[in-house]
């Protein structure tokens, strides 16, 4: 972030309209603050396609500016271009004749329609369930949280092993007569890994429970790496077992934001995702997705966008990204007080601490004020970065910078209680996880409550009791905080 937004709130419709040229000079005044991701310098919320192909998306996006795939009667158009995006991309992950789908608006989409799927599909083939349940990795995406939330079901988590595969013995224990999907991840956000869809696939066969593989993050860059000869496990449709993926296309198909897919192995599973009301005055209305209204325009650049590229494209970007990925691992390696939690041939690097001097969120506040754009994670405390075509030029800054980071902290222990990384510290080490639902749904209400944007989206310092603690007792609590840390642990790989 460079500066502060320094246009009022808007607190009511203007009574008078206002003239185009101020309000366009404003929407560039309102980046101010924004993460620079042109530089290369963030690293999982934008996939930069380069400067052409943007354009080109921009142009096939503004041609369907205005269409609307709500009625595909109305726009056989976009109707037509949804379908031709979900066979091209089918194909990709190896599906069959039988395989077919939706466009969505992104991967929670996916994920929440592949939970519902799986749901209504019990209760047309159990209707005696009523008590649903979904086994997945404690890695899988908290859309999968969202989903079992908004749909009413239980979530039960399968722990990971030492490698951060999910342990396919508790997913075994953790099935039972109430379990209508199982779920693994190709890879999965927090490390990159992929999961181990084969092993996952024959329960699923065994058990006859539909097994949704999300793609999201690989469904458009792991056949690329296959193409350039790297070793991956199988986990698409190759996979018996496997009835649905999600695969987006905004992160590695380099598309415009708000587009997805879901595949299903056939009609038979697609069958349970549509929603139809017939009884209502407006007329009979069925939707296979979530939203009413859908745009025209992430269809459009989708369609255009993926055989701009075509295969070459996309194996000439793999290239590129991987290129990137192994270079930062190798960097990181060399890195004394660093390790690595993420596997080769991926494009998401994870690194944590390896030394009891080196404060893994103390590093990400030194590279954040180095101007990074950082994802922090917990459990243990680690560094993400999706890595994709864009980064391959900036990996030497990055490792300058990372490398200077860790010196820094090791220089300077007070930094790890001091700043963000006594926040970030005590947010993951906490085990009262109730406490800091309510402190995070207190900053949420702060940024979303009437006074919404006053202060740029910038969680404010934690206040009521998190905030006294931190301020009191930080450093005490800390160090009581990783004792128990050290003890769960323990008691976990014990397990
Ligand atoms: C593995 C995985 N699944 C699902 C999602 C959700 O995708 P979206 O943010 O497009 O809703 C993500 C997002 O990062 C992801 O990494």
């Amino acid at each position: 972030m460079s500066g502060a937004i320094e246009l009022p709130l808007v607190r009511s419709l203007p009574a008078n309209g206002r003239d185009h040229a101020t309000l366009l000079q404003e929407l560039e005044a309102l980046r101010v603050a924004d993460a620079e991701w042109r530089d290369g310098r963030v690293f999982s919320l934008v996939y930069d396609p380069g400067h052409a192909h943007e354009t080109f998306l921009r142009e096939a996006h503004g041609r369907y500016f205005s269409e609307n795939g709500l009625n595909p009667m109305a726009f056989k158009s976009l109707h037509r271009m949804e379908t031709d995006v979900v066979r091209m991309v089918g194909a990709l992950v190896n599906g069959d004749a039988e395989t077919c789908g939706t466009f969505t608006s992104g991967g929670t989409e996916s994920l929440l329609l592949a939970v519902k799927t799986a749901r209504d599909r019990a209760r047309r083939l159990h209707p005696w369930n009523r008590r649903p349940e979904i086994v997945l990795p404690e890695s899988a995406h908290v859309a999968f949280d969202k989903a079992a939330d908004a749909f009413g079901l239980r979530i039960r988590r399968a722990r990971l092993d030492a490698d951060k595969r999910v342990d396919v013995k508790h997913v075994k224990r953790l099935i039972n007569r109430h379990t209508v999907l199982l779920v693994a991840s190709a890879p999965q956000y927090p490390h990159g890994v992929i999961d181990p869809v084969e092993a996952i696939g024959k329960l699923a066969l065994k058990h006859k429970i539909p097994f949704h593989v999300d793609g999201c993050v690989g469904g458009l860059i792991l056949p690329f790496i296959e193409r350039l000869g790297r070793p991956l496990p199988l986990w698409d449709f190759r996979v018996p077992g496997v009835t649905s993926i999600s695969a987006d296309l905004h992160k590695y198909g380099y598309t415009t934001k708000g587009a997805s897919v879901l595949l299903h192995k056939s009609k038979d599973y697609l069958q349970d995702q549509i929603f139809i009301a017939t009884d209502w005055p407006g007329g009979v209305y069925a939707s296979p997705t979530l939203p009413g209204t859908k745009p025209g325009g992430p269809v459009a650049a989708a369609w255009a966008g993926i055989q701009a590229l075509g295969i070459d494209g996309y194996v000439a970007l793999a290239k590129q990204t991987l290129a990137a990925a192994d270079a930062l691992r190798e960097g990181i390696r060399q890195i004394d007080g660093l390790r690595l939690l993420s596997p080769d041939n991926m494009p998401i690097v994870t690194w944590t601490s390896a030394s009891d001097d080196v404060d893994t969120y103390a590093v990400a506040d030194q590279l954040e004020a180095r101007g990074w754009h950082l994802d922090r994670q917990q459990d243990p405390p680690s560094i993400h970065l999706t890595v994709m075509a864009g980064h391959e030029r900036v990996v030497p800054e990055y490792l300058r910078d990372l490398k200077a980071a860790v010196q820094f902290v090791r220089e300077n222990p007070g930094t790890k209680s001091q700043g963000n990384a006594a926040m970030y510290g005590m947010m993951a080490k906490v085990p009262f996880r109730s406490m800091v639902k309510s402190t995070v749904r207190g900053i949420m209400l702060e940024m979303y409550g009437p006074e919404g944007g006053k202060n740029q989206g910038d969680p404010a310092p934690p206040d009521g009791f998190v905030g006294k603690m931190l301020a009191e007792h930080g450093e005490k609590i800390g160090r009581a905080l990783d004792t128990y840390q050290r003890l769960r642990a323990r008691l976990k790989r014990g397990k």
